[in-house]
């Protein structure tokens, strides 16, 4: 029998530490280790990130090792996030990787973490269909940092052909959730809350932009105005309106991210399309998503909600890909705060 291609993935370019082992294309472990640390100061403080991935890094890896069923020196080589990120947080999963590729003298292997995201749509589960996309497909990248729609070639030509001008789909969730005074990330509350509310009760002014790009900075005033006229008149408006308000944020942000993907799609003749990133773990996302499917004939590829938000198998099955063409890094490899696809 010819020898497994195991790949040991490290992330730790936001606020996840995680490590997670993938054996031939196929997942054996995926390890995340939030931080709470942030909660309280509603957003992420990068240099308690970076403290807490140094305290996380160490155990992380040795439970992914240990649930994966393997031993240190089972491991074909390395891979870890590069960038974008937060510089403090890339340097611990970045200096970690370094050091072990030098110390089990396997190849280091540097992924992209946005081309993570997408590559997650290609981790294959053990006993399970594993439906994957065929090449070019769409890519709605959607996260913290990100909004993209990106045109994928292969695992390794993905080119870039919408994107946000201002803020991210996820930081439109996350400023409209503390407007309304929920804790960060207030994504997931959104969603949450949104599930039991009327998502045409109050509409929000949305920004136009041209071509396949998006704007987000103008729905923070919009829903503020709201807000500000409705507590004038009631003190007690957001409590009371608070499923619909979130019914509604989440419909006007959701709604023009599918507008766009059906404007790439129309424009590239694709009609494979795939989310990528945290934002993609939406309810109502997923749902119009799967309306593309029923309505439109589109296929639609969305990945399990643990391969959504930041984690390691996605940095592991980009290395696998990369493994498999011999793209090594030395070590004079160093993290990027910006990485360009
Ligand atoms: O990809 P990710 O984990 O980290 C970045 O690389 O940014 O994305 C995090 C973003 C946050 O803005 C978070 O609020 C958002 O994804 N998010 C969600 C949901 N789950 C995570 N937004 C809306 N609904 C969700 N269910
Ligand atoms: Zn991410």
């Amino acid at each position: 029998m010819s020898k497994k291609n195991i790949i040991l993935g490290i992330e730790s370019s936001c606020d996840d530490t995680s490590a997670a082992v993938i054996s031939d294309g196929y997942i054996l472990s995926n390890i995340v280790a939030g931080q709470k640390v942030h909660e309280k100061y509603g957003g992420v403080v990068p240099e308690l990130a970076s403290r807490a991935h140094q305290q996380n890094i160490i155990p992380v890896v040795d439970t992914a090792l240990k649930e994966a069923g393997i031993q240190k020196e089972d491991l074909s080589a390395i891979a870890f996030t590069q960038g974008p990120g937060l510089l403090g947080s890339l340097l611990v999963g970045s200096s970690f990787s370094k050091s072990f590729a030098l110390g089990m003298n396997i190849p280091l292997i540097a992924v992209n973490h946005m081309q993570g995201h997408i590559m997650a749509h290609f981790i294959k589960q053990k006993g399970e269909e594993n439906k994957q996309p065929i090449f070019p497909f769409l890519c709605l990248t959607v996260s913290g940092g990100h909004t993209q729609i990106v045109l994928v070639k292969s695992a390794e030509d993905m080119t870039v052909i919408g994107e946000t001008l201002d803020d991210a789909a996820g930081e439109a969730f996350d400023k409209s959730a503390k407007i309304l005074g929920l804790p960060y990330p207030g994504g997931p509350l959104i969603d949450k809350y949104g599930e039991k509310g009327d998502k045409l009760k109050f509409i929000f002014g949305r920004h136009k932009v041209g071509e396949l790009n998006f704007s987000y900075s103008g729905i923070k005033t919009s829903i503020l105005r709201v807000i500000e006229k409705g507590v004038a008149e009631n003190p007690n408006f957001i409590t009371e309106n608070q499923n619909d308000l979130c019914a509604s944020i989440q419909h006007t942000i959701v709604d023009i991210l599918i507008k766009k993907i059906m404007k790439a799609s129309k424009e590239f003749g694709v009609n494979e399309v795939a989310i990528a990133g945290g934002v993609s773990a939406n309810s109502y996302l997923r749902e119009r998503l799967l309306e593309l499917e029923s309505n439109y004939n589109k296929q639609v590829f969305i990945p399990k909600f643990e391969y959504c938000t930041d984690n390691a198998a996605m940095i592991a099955i980009s290395g696998y890909y990369k493994f498999l063409k011999g793209d090594f890094s030395d070590q004079s490899v160093t993290p990027k705060s910006r990485f360009a696809l």
